[in-house]
């Protein structure tokens, strides 16, 4: 027997007991004649005390730092204990020991603020995943895998895998591609998704289906996307949206209490895709904090009717800046009235980072003695200056900064920048957790590049029940690009929803198309002559023939889930293996070439490039 108990096991109780451990060597500290050594597994480190006896057999196998060792011997209560370690209170006093294997050093230490860089600790990634602090990311993603599948298990979900090797259909990122030597010249897909199977389970009568599965996406990439990432991926059929909504809602919440302890008793917030939009500037708002956006350039309502805080209260003053912008948006930053120049410069100079791309920021001072300042004092006086900020919201003591410039990028500067205020403010607590609903996304999306429409989803999704005549009468064809936004197609809704946690979309779906004439017309919509829509999705259409029943679904991100729930921006701490910034496994060193052979086999000839 290797081990008769872990390095995280033993507590004064055992004091007495004769044990054998195995682990690896995290520190060796000598005191004259006696010698410490730190020993630690996957549950935890173990003190070790080698008296003078055990001298000779440590100057001929001297422990080094990752070395496996074996030890047998006694546990005795310390005298000096440390509080900090779970088995602290003890020692193991060793009779023998056996070095299983030797390590060379490692390339940085394997500690929580380890010396090693990313790039470092990419390559060498089995030995930084010894380290506690990765250690903790992956038992935290094996509690949510096993809270999702037990809840879903619990509503009658059932667990069906579906293939990778699959048909090339890209709609959305690029696919990935797989060569077939079979059939020459011929290439699958990796799934982007498996939506259309999940669909087609639906057809087959497997009415709750689950799936944590891998997804392979060819795009680019950042903190929260990676080219092979995971989804906790459903689909329920005879159900509307309303029903969706509640079912993983409920998941949701039980992974909260069953990961974190949090009860999240309160409804989940809602807000369709226009109000997010226009408050927020962004279609997954941060909720935990206000800071709304206020619109000084035009009055507009809400498609729920309600009207936004606004009005004409900055054109014609003279100030070219804003008289002759598309859009003004600014928010009200609570309490920092009191920013020095020297503060207001710096964010002047935040914004004007590539990353955000604005050309300058206003500022109106709304002191907390109740008189205003502002950097465009020259155009608008006391009163106008005023009539702002309670359009704003602002109240004494608020800093209210505005942004003016071309709709898109303004909307998106302003939402950045309300995000890093409110991140400045300690607004956005790591411990606190926000859910949000955002619903009714537009069906359609434009694409300038092509002049044509694309599924802002994907091209099964519904469109709402009083939408669908409004695609089925109008032609999709856009013959003015410029005003596409005119077109009726603009205006349709999806029957869509994504679940936001603190500013980050952990997952999106949709009622689905589930007539066969629908999805066709879908198909014709987004550009597709019937030809090129019988040969990639005929399948499907087909399958719409035989009793296709109404269904809906929804995938989560199942590594940003967990990287939120842990605490971090970047997924790839939550992944056992991932790839870099570039797409490449700096490990494996993946991709790489392949021999002459296999090239060979598969018939392809490279183009333009040298092969090794
Ligand atoms: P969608 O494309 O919105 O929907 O993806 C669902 C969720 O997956 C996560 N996600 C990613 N995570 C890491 N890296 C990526 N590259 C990446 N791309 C997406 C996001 C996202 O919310 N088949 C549909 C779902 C459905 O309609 O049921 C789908 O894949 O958290």
């Amino acid at each position: 027997m290797y081990r008769t108990h872990t390095c995280g096991e033993l507590r004064k109780d055992h004091a007495g007991a004769a044990v054998t451990l195995a682990g690896w060597v995290q520190t060796v500290r000598k005191f004259g004649s006696i010698t410490f050594v730190d020993l630690r597994d996957r549950y935890g480190i173990t003190q070790l005390l080698f008296g003078e006896e055990l001298n000779k057999e440590l100057a001929e196998n001297p422990p080094g730092r990752e070395f496996v060792l074996q030890v047998k011997g006694t546990v005795t209560e310390r005298t000096n204990k440390n509080p900090n370690i779970p088995t602290g209170d003890i020692e193991i006093n060793v009779t023998s020991f056996k070095t299983l294997n030797k390590s060379v050093t490692p390339p940085f230490t394997i500690q929580d603020d380890t010396d090693g860089g990313d790039d470092l600790r990419m390559k060498y990634r089995y030995l930084d995943l010894r380290r506690n602090a990765v250690k903790k990311n992956l038992e935290l993603r094996y509690a949510v895998n096993r809270a999702a599948r037990n809840y879903l298990h619990e509503q009658q979900f059932m667990d069906i895998e579906t293939p990778f090797l699959i048909k090339s259909t890209p709609e959305g990122a690029r696919d990935f591609v797989v060569p077939s030597r079979m059939n020459q010249g011929q290439f699958y897909a990796l799934p982007q998704s498996p939506q259309t199977f999940k669909q087609l389970l639906m057809v087959s009568g497997y009415d709750r289906y689950y799936q944590v599965v891998k997804c392979f996406r060819d795009e680019d990439l950042r903190a929260d996307r990676q080219p092979e990432f995971t989804q906790i991926d459903c689909e329920m059929s005879f159900v509307e949206q309303e029903d969706i909504l509640n079912m993983f809602e409920g998941m949701i919440k039980y992974i909260f209490k069953a990961v974190k302890n949090i009860d999240y008793t309160e409804k989940v917030e809602r807000m369709t895709w226009e109000q997010a939009m226009w408050q927020y500037g962004n279609d997954k708002p941060d909720i935990r904090f206000g800071m709304k956006l206020l619109n000084l350039k035009s009055a507009f309502i809400l498609s729920n009717g309600d009207a936004a805080p606004t009005g004409q209260l900055i054109n014609g003053a003279g100030f070219g800046v804003f008289d002759n912008a598309e859009t003004v948006l600014a928010i009200a930053v609570p309490g920092c009235s009191e920013y020095t120049r020297k503060q207001t410069d710096e964010l002047t100079e935040w914004v004007k980072r590539p990353q955000i791309g604005m050309q300058g920021l206003v500022f109106v001072k709304y002191n907390t003695d109740g008189t205003l300042k502002s950097s465009v004092d020259k155009f608008y006086n006391e009163e106008k200056l005023k009539a702002i900020a309670a359009a704003a919201g602002a109240k004494p003591g608020d800093l209210i900064l505005i942004l003016a410039g071309r709709e898109e990028r303004t909307r998106k500067a302003i939402s950045e920048l309300r995000l890093e205020m409110g991140r400045r403010l300690g607004l956005r607590k790591e411990n606190e957790f926000k859910l949000l609903w955002v619903l009714d996304f537009p069906l359609f999306e434009y694409a300038e590049e092509d002049n044509r429409w694309v599924a802002r989803h994907h091209p099964f999704t519904s469109p709402k029940p009083s939408d669908i005549s409004v695609m089925i009468d109008n032609n999709p064809l856009i013959e003015n690009a410029e005003k596409y936004l005119e077109h009726p197609y603009s205006n349709i809704k999806a029957n869509a929803y994504d679940m936001v946690l603190n500013g980050n979309e952990i997952g999106g779906g949709s009622i689905r198309i589930y007539q066969r004439e629908l999805q066709e017309k879908m198909f014709a919509a987004l550009g597709m002559s019937p030809e090129e829509a019988l040969h990639k999705f005929g399948f499907l259409l087909g399958a719409f023939e035989y009793g296709a029943p109404p269904h809906g679904g929804i995938a989560f991100g199942f590594d940003r889930l967990c990287a939120i729930l842990g605490g971090s921006e970047s997924i790839r701490d939550f992944i056992a293996f991932p790839k870099n910034n570039s797409g490449r496994d700096v490990m494996l060193d993946a991709p790489s070439t392949i021999d002459d052979k296999q090239l060979e086999e598969l018939s392809i000839a490279l183009k333009g490039t040298t092969h090794a």
